[in-house]
């Protein structure tokens, strides 16, 4: 791993999992990051096969933080509980566990949104804010991170949050993955997400949305339509965010 980097940070996501080396001092890549297709039956054994592979290529150093963004609400210590979108026998699982065995040493689990809400309010667009920030990620799913006054609330799920009746879990009608499916045009999307966002504002009242996931970049063509009165900005460290909070968070437990 080269020495600008003092940690590594993997995010596992629906479509690719993708990890590189981080400067922590600058929060961001300190090598180009790597990613692989998730394997069509994405099972633990299969998704930890790969963390190593990603592992072994950067040659990651032992005493490095090893940081693993994963899909699904984070307990340490307690068996999965949840899985929207991996195979369903991620269920019954100690994710810690599975990911430490397979690279040989101990690595952190963190909730993907919540690395990313992390890195964008250690060095991206909620740095410095206060109150309360809503970092959301659209990509397969939507992912939440709430954070307090620099404070992150872990293990939010309100991408399932229910919009109405015919519409009981918001990231199966309102996420990227949803979108790219069924080639919605971006300002007929902005409307679905006008609606999430909408009754994500009435619900918590936050100061800012911090809108994360590849998608972001190209936010300049949904995000001025999604009509809400807080302030929505796009993530500063797009999709960087999950790999590089990933690495600051298990910088934090060492
Ligand atoms: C999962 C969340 C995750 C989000 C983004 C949701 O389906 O339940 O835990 O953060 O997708 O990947």
């Amino acid at each position: 791993m080269i020495e600008t980097a003092q940690a590594f940070g993997v995010d596992i996501g629906g479509s690719g999992i993708k990890a590189a080396p981080v400067d922590l001092e600058k929060g961001e890549f300190a090598e180009p990051r790597l990613k692989i297709l998730t394997p069509e039956v994405s099972t633990p054994q299969a998704v930890a096969a790969i963390v190593r592979q990603q592992l072994d290529h950067f040659e990651v150093p032992a005493s490095a933080p090893v940081g693993i963004a994963f899909p699904a609400p984070i307990k340490p210590g307690q068996k999965l509980d949840f899985m929207a979108n991996l195979d369903q026998s991620w269920i019954g699982v100690d994710v810690t566990e599975v990911f430490s065995e397979a690279c040989g040493r101990p690595v952190v689990v963190v909730n993907d949104a919540d690395a990313a809400g992390l890195a964008e309010q250690q060095y991206g667009a909620a740095k410095g804010q206060n109150g309360l920030v809503i970092a959301t990620t659209l990509g397969t799913g939507i992912g939440t991170a709430l954070i307090m006054n620099g404070t992150l609330v872990p293990n939010t799920e309100l991408g399932h949050i229910m919009l109405d009746a015919k519409h009981p879990d918001a990231e199966k009608w309102a996420s990227s993955g949803v979108r790219e499916q069924k080639e919605l045009g971006y300002k007929k999307w902005a409307k679905r997400l006008t609606k999430y966002y909408g009754l994500m504002e009435k619900y918590f009242n936050p100061d800012l949305f911090v809108v994360g996931g590849g998608v972001s970049r190209q936010s300049d063509k949904f995000l001025p339509y999604v009509d809400i009165k807080t302030p929505i900005v796009p993530a500063k460290l797009r999709n960087e965010a999950g790999i590089v909070g990933a690495a600051y968070y298990a910088s934090t437990k060492q």
